[in-house]
């Protein structure tokens, strides 16, 4: 296992943003909707892209990938079977149901299960299927699917917590070949599922509306392979804008989509930042001598990601006044408060708010990375914070970005990746 060494850092010049991981998931199992060939460019070259490239070959796919281009064509034999021990590493796995159903017209696919983020049920995703027409039923941990009659439906798709990303992806990759014509009312609007219903167009799928909370699809009797450039991860790029915040450092933001980050701009702006868009569509960070406090409230797109509000919690532990984190999304998402704590900050949780006291300095300290997000959130602490930090578990962050501390030293960071001795 291996640990990041990191010390405190002032980052100069610029990073450059890589393709999307959420994107590229769902779109990844799409490809199973089709027998010809799909060709997927700026796909990055992460644990969790590898992983789904494992199941599409448990499934009978045929999968290259090199220099960020994955090619899926189909194999000898197809399968229906996604076994556990590839699923439960990774919930984006339980997107090839949809098309499974779809296509081959039967599924076995284990359930995901838990994470340290929350419960995170998949009840949303089987309603919408059950209303496409598919026969599922649940035994010894495993989603059981008949897809035989998919029939176009008007799925109203909201949760408790408002709108599902990886549900609205899979209900729409079953639709697209469902017999008539379906309406996703409360769809996910996120980039990443506006992205995948691009990709089923290129493939030749009726929709409409991919992007906003009403999508319309009308199902057609085949698909055909297609090559699509994945989009930049909108993630990966407010991770860079928290870090050039909290380390108090310029940072010009290459290749991302600003367009998709208006509330993270709109955010630290208020937070005393100076952001400007380029000509190229770089986005030009420029954080003050003393970051405001701020009030960040989780919400789905076009709302704040809860995918960055641990990387921006550092930042407030360092603002001069009182900020309120609000987690809608997911109430338990908050492993990272403790070790951050540890390093000085002082966040008190109560529930699914946060209240982070400013005017602290972070000191160095061996922390533990708990998940994706909050381990980007410990090394920019590390980075933030005086002497040195190791950020142990690091391989939650491998899963999710692309060679995250050669693009932090490259603009001046001090991150070493070393191999983790102690068992924690
Ligand atoms: C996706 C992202 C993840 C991000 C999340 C929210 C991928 C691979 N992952 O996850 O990084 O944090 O969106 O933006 O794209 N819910 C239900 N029932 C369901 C499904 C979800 O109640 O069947 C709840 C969840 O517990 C959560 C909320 O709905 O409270 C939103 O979750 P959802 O959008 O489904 O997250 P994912 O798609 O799993």
């Amino acid at each position: 296992m291996d640990k990041f060494v990191i010390h405190k850092s002032h980052l100069k010049g610029s990073v450059a943003v890589s393709g999307s991981k959420n994107a590229a998931l769902p779109i990844m199992a799409a490809t199973l909707l089709t027998d010809e060939k799909c060709v997927l460019h700026n796909v990055p070259d992460l644990m969790d892209i590898r992983t789904m490239a494992d199941i599409l070959r448990v499934l009978g796919k045929v999968v290259t990938f090199e220099h960020g281009t994955m090619t899926v064509a189909a194999g000898k034999k197809k399968s229906y079977f996604a076994p556990y021990d590839l699923v439960r590493t990774m919930r984006a796995s339980f997107c090839v149901l949809g098309p499974l159903l779809a296509k081959c017209k039967k599924a076995k696919v284990s359930l995901p299960g838990g994470c340290i983020i929350g419960v995170r049920p998949v009840d949303l995703h089987i309603k919408g299927l059950e209303a496409l027409g598919a026969k599922i039923k649940i035994d010894r941990g495993y989603c059981i699917g008949n897809g035989a009659n998919l029939k176009g439906k008007v799925i109203y798709l909201g949760g408790h917590f408002g709108s599902s990303v990886l549900a609205t992806d899979n209900v729409m990759s079953a639709a697209v070949l469902a017999k008539g014509d379906t309406v996703i009312e409360y769809a996910a609007c996120e980039p990443e599922t506006e992205a995948l219903g691009l990709f089923l167009k290129n493939m030749g799928a009726q929709i409409s509306g991919e992007g906003t909370p009403t999508v319309r699809i009308k199902g057609v009797d085949s698909l055909g392979g297609c090559e699509f450039k994945i989009i930049p991860d909108r993630i990966e790029a407010g991770t860079f804008i928290a870090a050039s915040l909290a380390t108090k450092s310029p940072l010009r933001i290459k290749g991302a989509n600003y367009l998709h980050l208006t509330s993270v701009i709109e955010t630290s702006r208020k937070m005393g930042a100076k952001i400007d868009i380029d000509k190229n569509g770089d986005i030009l960070v420029k954080p003050p001598k003393v970051l405001h406090p701020a009030h960040i409230t989780t919400l789905p797109y076009p709302g704040f990601p809860t995918d960055l509000q641990a990387q921006f919690m550092v930042a407030l532990c360092l603002a001069d006044g009182i900020s309120m984190v609000t987690e809608k999304i997911y109430p338990d998402r908050f492993m990272h408060v403790a070790e951050i704590n540890r390093m000085g900050a002082n966040v008190q949780r109560s529930g699914p708010y946060s209240i982070v006291e400013g005017r602290r300095k972070l000191y160095g300290a061996e922390v533990m990375a708990s998940d994706l997000r909050a381990s980007a959130a410990l090394v920019i602490a590390g980075m933030a914070a005086e002497g040195k930090t190791e950020v142990l578990r690091i391989y939650h962050i491998d899963r999710g970005y692309e060679k995250i501390e050669h693009k932090f030293n490259a603009a001046g960071a001090k991150v070493i990746r070393a191999k983790q001795t102690k068992d924690v």
